[in-house]
């Protein structure tokens, strides 16, 4: 920002996640959880006396909207920061755009990991953080008989590559691989139902995403499998896709990620506590969520120390701030510009609430290309005392 552009009175930055479209469920929670990470912000004084302004636009779950506005915010409303996306198509159709034009986009959500780019702040957990956790969670308490089932675009594929690794190393199997459209109906889980009753895995893990979630754990409650001893495990059923289900679809399944709403420390209920008097008692506040809301306040401490907006002397700042997320304290890893996080794993109780059942008590270094494949030595940074899975 130069001397004009402090004339403005404000720091522009763009908000991009879907208001509709297959995942404006999870998306809106972004959405609420960057507003109100920069309602705190500017109530606090805003940065260096200036407060942050979001422009925000609706991409409507569609790669190519993504694309269009990310443009649209670079070149037109000449933004060089980015908050947004949740679908990896989605940020892989955005990344090209923020490259171009050196800006950086901070994207919060859980991923397939295999990317590093210099203009992307990656602050959800790449499969050193979730896919590790949960694997060896569901080999030590279902079994080693997987059937994995996503929808049909790059998270699922690669997401299901990393699982079908860890599941080999393991001694177990992969029965069965399948996809169903990203607007999946509850017709279009038939075949996957047939499947399941047909090779009896031990788990399925879903990397189905979206409103089609609801659809799949209903066709299962309805189709009359036991997910006690079978669960449905993931990382992108989230508090936001359980919404959406009724609670005896949703009971007995497994997630892993670095933040469950039901998560008992002060910071997380707090956080909790804020977001529910700002959107509505009872919304859902996913891991998503927690992350969109953590990576604004580590952006603005950076815009503090940086006194501008441009992205390389952001980036820079970024190195030397912790900042205490609801899920613990977070910092970026300079050499991968990617988050130390907390794992969890947690179970859905009858009321359709994240229970945890392991909460292993480690932050782990984020090792996007999965350096580090085996499950007994995914590295904590030292921060905390690791707790074996029959822990919680
Ligand atoms: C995802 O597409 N990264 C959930």
């Amino acid at each position: 920002m130069d001397i004009i552009e402090r004339a403005n009175r404000s720091w522009r930055i763009g908000v991009l996640f879907s208001q509709t479209g297959v995942t404006a469920g999870v998306e809106r929670t972004q959405l609420q959880a960057s507003l109100l990470a920069i309602e705190e912000v500017n109530a606090a004084g805003g940065v260096l006396d200036l407060p942050i302004e979001p422009l925000i636009y609706d991409p409507g779950s569609n790669p190519k909207r993504f694309r269009a506005l990310a443009d649209r915010l670079l070149v037109t409303d000449r933004v060089r920061l980015v908050f947004g996306c949740y679908t990896s198509s989605g940020r892989k159709a955005v990344l090209p755009v923020v490259e171009a034009h050196r800006a950086l986009l901070f994207y919060p959500t859980l991923y397939e990991g295999f990317e590093y780019s210099p203009n992307c702040i990656y602050t959800g957990a790449a499969p050193n953080q979730n896919s590790v956790q949960l694997a060896r969670f569901l080999l030590e308490h279902y079994g080693n008989r997987f059937l994995l089932i996503g929808s049909n675009y790059v998270y699922p594929y690669e997401s299901n590559r990393v699982m079908t690794d860890l599941v080999r190393q393991n001694g177990g199997r992969v029965v069965n691989e399948m996809y169903v459209p990203m607007d999946a109906e509850r017709a279009d889980f038939e075949r996957a139902m047939k499947e399941i009753r047909r090779t009896s895995p031990d788990v399925i893990f879903s990397t189905v995403v979206g409103a089609a979630t609801a659809h799949f754990y209903e066709a299962y409650r309805a189709a009359g499998f036991d997910p006690v001893h079978h669960p449905i495990a993931s990382l992108t059923t989230s508090e936001a896709e359980v919404a959406e289900m009724t609670p005896e679809a949703a009971e007995g399944h497994i997630t892993a990620a670095p933040f469950f709403e039901t998560l008992g420390t002060a910071a997380a209920r707090r956080f909790v506590a804020s977001y529910r008097a700002r959107f509505g008692e009872g919304s859902p506040v996913p891991a998503a969520a927690e992350a969109a809301y953590f990576q604004v306040h580590l952006a603005a401490a950076a815009l503090a120390r940086a006194g501008t907006d441009d992205p390389e002397r952001v980036r820079q700042e970024l190195r030397d701030i912790e900042f205490a997320a609801p899920q613990g304290r977070v910092r970026i890893d300079p050499e991968n510009n990617h988050t130390f996080l907390w794992p969890r794993v947690a179970r859905l109780d009858r009321h359709g609430r994240f229970q945890i059942v392991w909460n292993p008590g480690v932050r782990v270094r984020p090792d996007p290309y999965c350096v580090q494949q085996s499950l007994d030595e995914w590295s904590s940074d030292g921060v905390g005392v690791l707790a074996p899975p029959g822990a919680s």
